[in-house]
Parts: C-alpha cells; sequence; structure tokens
C-alpha cells in the first residue's frame, strides 16, 4: 500500500510517499480502506518535530516516534476485510476508527472517560507504522463508528477529532447552556467550526475570533454571531463590549499561548475555559488574581469519550452538524496541505483524498 511518512522531523517537504506492506487484520480487528483522511494541527506539529512552541522530544508522546513515522489521526473509509471474532462490523460498511485506543480496565476507563486512559495509544501518534496517510489501517473493531451514505467520505475524516473533543469540552466538562455565551478562539480552524456550530446547537450565542479580517463573512455565514478580529492583542475588550461588560460564559480556547491572555480577561465572572488546543504556544502566564477573583474554572480537554464520537457521528448523518470542509488534497500533496495549513490559508477542515 501506499503511506505518506515522516522520515525525520523537518518542513512540510519532507513528506515522501513510500509503498509498505497491506497489514492483515488479527482477531478482533478490522481492515479499513481509507477514502479520507483529515489533517490536523498535530499532524503538522509531528512532522515538525515542535509541539506548542516547545520540542516535541520534550512532550511525553515525542519520545514515541519512530522514523519513518505514519500521520493522520481522522482517516474514513470502508471495511475490506474483518478478523477472527468481529460481529459488530461487515464487509463494505462505512467506518472511521476513534482517535485513540484505551486499555477499558484503568479507573479512568472504568468511569467512562476512554480518553483519559492511563494507557491510551493515538492513531498515528502512538502507533508506530499505523495511520490515516496510507491507504490501509487496520483497528480494533470495537473502536470503529459506522456511518450512513449521508455523511460523506470527506466530511466524515472532519468529524471525530473535531467535533469530538469539542462536544466533550462543551457538554461535558464546560456544561454550557441555553443562553449563555460562547467564546471561540481559533474559530476558523476545523475545531474552531465545530465549536461555532456546536455552540449553537446548545442554544448559545457565540462569538468566534479569528486574526484575519478576511476571514470575518464566512464565520458569519458559518453560524458566528459576532466576529472579533484578535490580531492584536487587546481584543478581549471588544468581547466585553459586545458583552455589555459580562464576559463570555465558556471560553473554548483552540489557540494557546497567544489568545490566553486575552481569553482569561474576555471570561466572565464564574466563567468556565475549556483548554483544547495550544499550537502558538503551550507555556503562557496565568493570574491567579484573575482565578480567583472572578470565580474561573481551567478545563483540560484531551480527545472524546466514546458517548460523545458516537453523538456527533450521528448529529452529522442528521445534518444537525456540517463539517465544513476548506479543501481536498490527493495524498501525495500532503506537503502542500501542510504549507496551506501552516499559512493559515484555511477556513475549515483540510483532508487528503486517499482512493
Ligand atoms: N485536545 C484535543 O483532543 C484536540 C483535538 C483536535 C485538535 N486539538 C488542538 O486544537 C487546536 C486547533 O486545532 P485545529 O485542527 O482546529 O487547527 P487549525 O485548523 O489549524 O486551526 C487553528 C486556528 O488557530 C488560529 N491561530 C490564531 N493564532 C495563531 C497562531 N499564533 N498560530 C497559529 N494559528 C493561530 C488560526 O486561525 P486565524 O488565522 O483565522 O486566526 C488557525 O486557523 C490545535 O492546537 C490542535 O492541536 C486538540
Ligand atoms: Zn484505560
Amino acid at each position: 500500500m501506499k503511506a505518506v511518512v515522516v522520515p525525520e522531523f523537518g518542513p512540510p517537504e519532507v513528506l515522501r510517499c513510500d509503498e509498505m506492506p497491506t497489514p492483515t487484520p488479527g482477531p478482533g480487528e478490522a481492515l479499513l480502506r481509507i477514502h479520507t483522511s483529515g489533517v490536523n494541527r498535530l499532524d503538522v506539529e509531528m512532522r515538525a518535530g515542535v509541539y506548542g512552541g516547545e520540542p516535541l522530544l520534550d512532550f511525553y508522546f515525542g519520545k514515541e516516534v519512530r522514523f519513518p513515522h505514519i500521520l493522520g489521526v481522522e482517516p474514513a473509509g470502508v471495511i475490506e476485510a474483518v478478523g477472527n471474532g468481529v460481529e459488530n462490523l461487515k464487509v463494505g460498511d462505512r467506518a472511521m476508527p476513534f482517535s485513540h485506543v484505551s486499555c477499558g480496565h484503568c479507573s479512568h476507563c472504568l468511569a467512562g472517560f476512554d480518553n483519559a486512559c492511563a494507557r491510551i495509544q493515538v492513531l498515528g501518534v502512538q502507533t508506530p507504522g499505523k495511520g490515516g496517510y496510507a491507504e490501509y489501517i487496520t483497528w480494533p473493531a470495537n473502536r470503529l463508528v459506522t456511518f450512513t451514505e449521508e455523511l460523506s467520505f470527506e466530511k466524515a475524516a472532519a468529524l471525530l477529532v473535531n467535533y469530538g473533543p469539542v462536544w466533550f469540552g462543551l457538554v461535558k466538562k464546560a456544561r454550557l447552556s441555553p443562553g449563555e455565551t460562547l467564546l471561540v478562539t481559533g474559530a476558523t480552524g476545523g475545531c474552531g467550526i465545530a465549536a461555532i456550530q456546536i455552540g449553537r446547537l446548545l442554544g448559545a450565542k457565540v462569538i468566534a475570533v479569528s486574526s484575519q479580517e478576511e476571514k470575518r463573512t464566512l464565520l458569519m455565514e458559518l453560524g458566528a454571531d459576532e466576529v472579533v478580529i484578535g490580531k492584536d492583542p487587546g481584543w478581549g475588550e471588544e468581547v466585553l463590549e459586545i458583552t455589555k461588560g459580562e464576559g463570555a460564559n465558556v471560553v473554548c480556547e483552540l489557540v494557546g499561548a497567544a489568545t490566553w491572555k486575552d481569553s482569561c480577561m474576555a471570561a466572565s465572572i464564574l466563567g468556565r475555559i475549556a483548554v483544547i488546543g495550544s499550537h502558538s504556544g503551550i507555556k503562557t502566564e496565568l493570574n491567579l488574581g484573575e482565578l480567583f477573583g472572578k470565580n474561573l474554572s481551567l478545563l483540560g480537554i484531551t480527545r472524546s469519550d466514546r458517548g460523545g464520537i458516537e453523538k456527533v457521528a450521528r448529529l452529522a448523518e442528521l445534518e444537525k452538524l456540517r463539517p465544513h470542509v476548506w479543501k481536498s488534497f490527493a495524498l501525495t500533496d500532503a506537503h502542500l496541505a501542510h504549507r496551506a495549513m501552516e499559512a493559515r490559508e484555511h477556513t475549515g477542515k483540510i483532508v487528503l483524498t486517499v482512493s
């Protein structure tokens, strides 16, 4: 099979298309023929060897990278074969893998938080020789979600890793309620559009932040009630003005150090800040006076639990959630897709077409 690999950390041009053995499903596994694969910020960071501005190798999963590394955490395709003992899937089913496998018996898994598993293994990150930038993967059959023809392969590849964690963060952790105000930083990205749509679905007023004026109109068309251009520090003041001094009840932080100070300023008293992404920098300052003075809650989000994944898949089939695909690139043009993401040209999801 063809697979796009990272032979060493470097710029987009290091990505190389290799011929590799097609895997065979073991007991309990399925073989997925990949049609599309989402491009995630994490892929760009895994290729560059830099995570949130710091060396990836200093980060816990950075040490597990083995070259040549296959990227890709969000493929979608069709089941081509199943191993012994698989009953929940059949050949021909349209399916997409959960972004991670979990042990099923640590205290977090038993509590229903498989996304907080002590032994979590994320696809395309901690799965040597296996990732979505390839024609095939094998994956545990009970960690694949099927979907109907109502959902295209392109949209499926834009779904689980963007909408899943945002759903988990906003619904289960931040408990966003109807009538509240949601502030979304990095609103033009895959997760950002997901947050706008989920916020609207939950009955919240959504304020979207982008650093680029040209993206304002599209953000409004995609459902934002207000758009704030956060090119320069201090944009939090505009959020306070829009909310008549109250601030946002929930902040969906998808950028990190570059937006952090304004995100905290723009949070309301008793506000909840859900940190899902930090690619602009994982290290920043925390004003403890602001934290307790405003009774804020800081929430860290990694991936989505099983319930959230199933939920967003069903809502997307019903078109209650509509992943917005900005552009598709051929698998062999993965380097161009990475360039576009790094240049922040996109509004929505970048997808690779595999077959
Ligand atoms: N916790 C989880 O489970 C999970 C899952 C998926 C993704 N993530 C993380 O969530 C974040 C968003 O992911 P995504 O896939 O939506 O990424 P994305 O599509 O690249 O979107 C990120 C957006 O951030 C904005 N941005 C603002 N300041 C930036 C800066 N200094 N540098 C770079 N971008 C800046 C850009 O929008 P403008 O140019 O319009 O400002 C960009 O479109 C990433 O950090 C990713 O790693 C976490
Ligand atoms: Zn576990």
